[in-house]
């Protein structure tokens, strides 16, 4: 799984891409955190550094989109609030209950994150630039 980042998840952006560039180290450093799924421990609180750095990143990403008038900003809101709702906000949850393992949640998260910047992502900037707003 490619959790490191390399030139094909670039969206052109300065900002985006070195949000997602720190995205794909939070998740490295969560998953070479200890093992312990106990409250308060090392992977706990990454976890939260996380979800705190996706929902501020998703903001900035929004705002992107809004200012260059991307007709799907409202499906790809949408695509970025059920990933906070259904992954995000329990993912912490899962991990302190042990009832998902550290490494699926890794892994979860990584795919999630590489399929929607190549997928979603990348045809913002598409937009952008077939219309000249990048
Ligand atoms: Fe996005």
């Amino acid at each position: 799984m490619q959790l490191e980042w390399d030139d094909s998840l670039a969206c052109g952006h300065p900002l985006i891409d070195a949000q997602h560039r720190q995205l794909l180290e939070l998740i490295v450093a969560l998953d070479s955190s200890a093992d312990v799924q106990l409250e308060g421990d090392a992977a706990y609180s990454l976890l939260g550094t996380l979800s705190d750095y996706v929902k501020n990143h998703f903001s900035d990403e929004e705002r992107w989109m809004e200012e260059i008038g991307y007709p799907e900003l409202a499906a790809h809101r949408e695509e970025h609030a059920r990933f906070v709702d259904h992954n995000l906000d329990n993912a912490r949850e899962l991990l302190c209950h042990g009832s998902m393992p550290k490494a699926d949640l890794v892994h979860h998260l990584t795919q999630w994150l590489l399929t929607h910047i190549k997928g979603s992502d990348h045809r913002i900037a598409e937009w952008a630039a077939a219309h000249g707003r990048q």
